[in-house]
């Protein structure tokens, strides 16, 4: 019996534990698996147990007193906060880099840097700590602007506009007003890359590192990608503009560098490297490194991953990663996020969700979900439920999620219809 311990309470952490609870049917690998705080999705897989995500010190007592053999972070907060050398220190096992490592997405002026150095195609940029400075700089530009926050600012600290007032006011809050406190005493301006985006994850240890296939995410809230972005509220694969000869320099000239230059550093890093790309003319390049699973990546990704999780997991723990193949199924595999209406600004929650248990041809994970008092199902977040379905082509998936959708209700249900709609007629 191997005890798995989840770290977190999203549609990833859904996709996680489903994941892991799929395998062990198929490995026959007996798992007993736990998650922290988890969700009402992941409740029915799993035994949740009330703590969060970022009470580290928490998470390490419960690993310790259950005998867990393997934790796995979810989010970047807690592997910011060095949960893995806290748990490594201990003697425990923890899927995750370390703190040194997580600056790569705590920090976007540091990224930067590694990523210069390294030779990784990149948009010029400067880093500033002094406003006046930034202010000068970003007259000298020609638009459209990128202003980011060097930390962590919960996806809201990068402002791209093509309005200099609106470029402006982002560089005051982010440096005079503090708005997301320290993660603003640096401040990254860059050149604007127009292209497509594509994200590429990638497991990784000393060894070297396998890539999953190229996943588009739709971070708009509205059809046609309108409105404001959000955490994400969709996501397909396979992607056409991922085309063999995009992949191989992903390989080469992103992960490639990045690794050996992190090497070079003495950083050593296990766990999940997922990059932001942005193709232009058929050249990757970087948008950002996160050092988790993305969500609604994840929810493509591993309903596509055929090869164990667990297994995947240990290779990298023990620095294998380059002797396992990661294999995936040639599906078509996609993601719609169902979220609450005023969404990714303020939104209702404790609505009733109808429809969770009729599904058929497709699945839903959790993210923003709860039970009230009288046990029943509502809504509890933004984003609320990600439908999975898969089929031979996109556009059978596609079919299979919304057909799905139809059928799963709650007051104020906001989704975009165009998840994996961008190439129609030119996939299948
Ligand atoms: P980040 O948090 O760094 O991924 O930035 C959030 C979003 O802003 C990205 O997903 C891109 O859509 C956009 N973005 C960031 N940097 C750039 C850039 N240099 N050029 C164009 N768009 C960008
Ligand atoms: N979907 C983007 C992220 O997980 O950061």
């Amino acid at each position: 019996m191997v005890k798995v311990l989840v770290i977190g309470s999203g549609g990833r952490e859904h996709a996680m534990v489903r994941k892991l609870a799929q395998d062990q049917k198929r490995s026959g690998r007996s798992l007993e698996l736990f998650a922290a705080p988890g969700n009402p999705g992941i409740e029915a897989l799993a035994t949740c147990v009330a703590i969060g995500a970022e009470d580290v010190q928490g998470l390490l007592h419960f690993a310790k007193s259950e005998g867990i053999d393997l934790t796995v972070v979810g989010p970047e907060a807690p592997l910011a906060m060095g949960i893995v050398d806290l748990f490594e220190a201990e003697g425990l096992r923890i899927f995750g880099p370390n703190q040194k490592a997580a600056q790569i997405e705590a920090s976007k002026a540091f990224t930067r840097n590694i990523a210069e150095l390294a030779g990784v195609p990149s948009p010029a940029y400067r880093v500033f700590t002094d406003h006046d400075e930034a202010l000068l700089y970003l007259h000298s530009l020609a638009g459209p602007w990128v202003i980011k926050a060097d930390g962590l600012a919960a996806g809201k600290g990068v402002t791209v506009t093509d309005d200099l007032l609106e470029a402006e006011t982002a560089l005051a809050q982010i440096m005079k007003d503090k708005a997301f406190g320290e993660a603003g005493n640096q401040v990254v301006i860059e050149e604007f890359l127009q292209g497509e985006e594509i994200s590429v994850l990638a497991l990784v240890d000393e060894s070297g590192f396998q890539l999953f296939p190229a996943i588009q995410d739709h971070k708009q809230v509205g059809e046609g990608d309108t409105g404001p972005n959000t955490g994400g509220m969709g996501t397909f694969s396979p992607v056409p503009v991922a085309t063999k000869g995009v992949m191989d320099k992903v390989r080469d000239e992103i992960f490639g560098r990045m690794t050996r230059q992190l090497k070079a550093q003495g950083i050593s890093y296990r766990g999940v490297l997922f990059a932001g790309l942005m193709i232009k003319e058929e050249q990757p390049y970087l948008i950002e490194f996160n050092v988790r699973f993305g969500d609604p990546e994840t929810q493509v990704g591993l309903e596509l991953l055929e090869t164990d999780l667990l297994l995947a997991m240990e290779a990298v723990l023990d620095d294998r990663i380059s002797e396992v193949s990661l294999d995936f199924s040639s599906d078509a595999a996609v993601c719609v996020v169902l979220a609450a209406g005023g969404y990714p600004g303020s939104y209702h929650k404790g609505d009733p969700i109808t429809g969770l248990d009729e599904l058929s041809g497709a699945y839903a994970l959790h993210a923003g979900t709860a039970k009230n008092p009288a046990g029943q199902m509502v809504t509890n977040g933004g984003r609320v439920l990600g439908v999975v379905a898969r089929g031979a082509t996109l556009d059978e998936a596609r079919a299979q999620a919304y057909h799905a959708i139809e059928g799963i209700n709650f007051k104020g249900k906001i989704y975009r219809r165009d998840i994996g709609a961008r190439h129609r007629g030119v996939i299948s």
